[in-house]
């Protein structure tokens, strides 16, 4: 056993936030963000193009004002940690090249970690954090999962949406109101102003056994809404609120299930879409209900961070893990696929 304190640089590029951090044994000693939200918001979405190329432009500075703000040099380090899928594959290929190039030439290891086994140890980066075993609701742009974590790498999927993430169809519904990217926040936002007993929308998928989830739906009727409607300010505020009430009602319903089924009192709710303030109320309301307790990340760990990454890649260093020579993106990677890392 070495007993040289252990500090991971950590990379995170799978889709529009560059994001780097630094944690280690003393905990996150530094963590920076850029987010391309103004680049894209012209397009009306991610253009995986210019995606690529920012993520390489930013890394670098990125990486050196983690050095700045934690006082460390490169041979501080004990291994760099990057998200290595799932994700868009010219972003994460600009992160892994950067991390495996300077992991080679620092002589340290690296690691690829699971984008979303980064938001779900991301509340593990609080003061408070939740004990192992736990359901973790994992709500992204590109993924809706209810899973038992036993463990670190424990993994197992329980349900998950049969077609569009929440955050996919807060980003959708929010486009076909115009409120322009990003959606989750627009449609929030517009939300608060909006009366929550002019429209009822479906909890889709509540009726039936099971814990899946179907989204699309939603969308759809918020589009056949808005257009038997006048869609005025007020009109657009209420169509966004019964999105959004019916949205964060169906994933507390399936939470409820989710916790009784698998026996466990503790949840942890993490990925962009768990940063919505309206969801955090109604699933507190069903949490005290049951007496489950919520964990969260904070606001700025539910989006995308370097923090995360780190965090998780810290762990499996810990216990040994380190990449192979080959240098691997996964765009498409199932979090069952994980193991537990074994510490020596
Ligand atoms: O975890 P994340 O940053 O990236 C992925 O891994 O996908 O999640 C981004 C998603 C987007 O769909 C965004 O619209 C949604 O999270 N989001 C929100 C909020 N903040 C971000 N959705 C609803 N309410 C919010 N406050
Ligand atoms: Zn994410």
């Amino acid at each position: 056993m070495t007993t040289q304190p252990r500090l991971v640089l950590g990379i995170e590029t799978s889709c529009d936030e560059t994001g780097v951090a630094l944690y280690g044994d003393n905990g996150l000693l530094a963590d920076t963000l850029h987010s391309q939200v103004a680049m894209h918001a012209e397009y009306g979405g991610v253009v995986p193009e210019l995606a690529s190329r920012d993520h390489v432009r930013k890394l670098i500075p990125l990486i050196e004002r983690c050095f700045a703000d934690a006082n460390i040099q490169a041979n501080d380090l004990s291994g760099v940690a990057y998200t290595s899928g799932p994700g868009l594959v010219g972003a994460l290929f600009a992160g892994v090249s950067v991390a495996r190039s300077l992991a080679y030439a620092w002589n340290i290891p690296s690691i690829g970690v699971h984008h979303m086994e980064g938001h779900l140890l991301a509340p593990m980066l609080e003061s408070n954090p939740p004990n192992f075993p736990f359901v973790a609701l994992l709500v992204s742009g590109g993924h809706t999962q209810l899973i038992k974590v036993s463990a670190i790498g424990d993994y197992e999927l329980l349900g998950e949406s049969l077609d569009d993430a929440a955050g996919e169809a807060f980003d959708k519904t929010a486009k076909l109101l115009n409120l322009g990217y990003p959606g989750g926040p627009a449609l929030a936002a517009c939300a608060e102003k909006g009366d929550p007993n002019r429209f009822t929308f479906p909890r889709p998928m509540t009726n039936r056994p099971g814990l899946d989830f179907s989204f699309s739906g939603l969308k759809t009727f918020a589009l056949t809404t808005s257009q038997k409607n006048e869609l005025d300010e007020q009109t657009r505020a209420d169509i966004a609120r019964a999105f959004e009430d019916a949205v964060a009602d169906t994933l507390a319903i399936k939470c409820k299930r989710s916790l009784i089924q698998t026996g466990l009192s503790t949840l942890v709710v993490a990925g962009g879409v768990s940063a919505n303030k309206h969801l955090r109320i109604t699933l507190n309301n069903m949490g005290k209900e049951l007496g489950t307790e919520i964990f969260y990340p904070r606001h700025d760990f539910c989006t995308d961070n370097g923090a995360m990454i780190a965090y998780a890649g810290y762990q499996r260093l810990l216990a040994g893990e380190h990449d192979k020579l080959s240098i691997q993106a996964r765009p498409r990677w199932p979090l069952s696929e994980l193991n537990t890392p074994q510490r020596n």
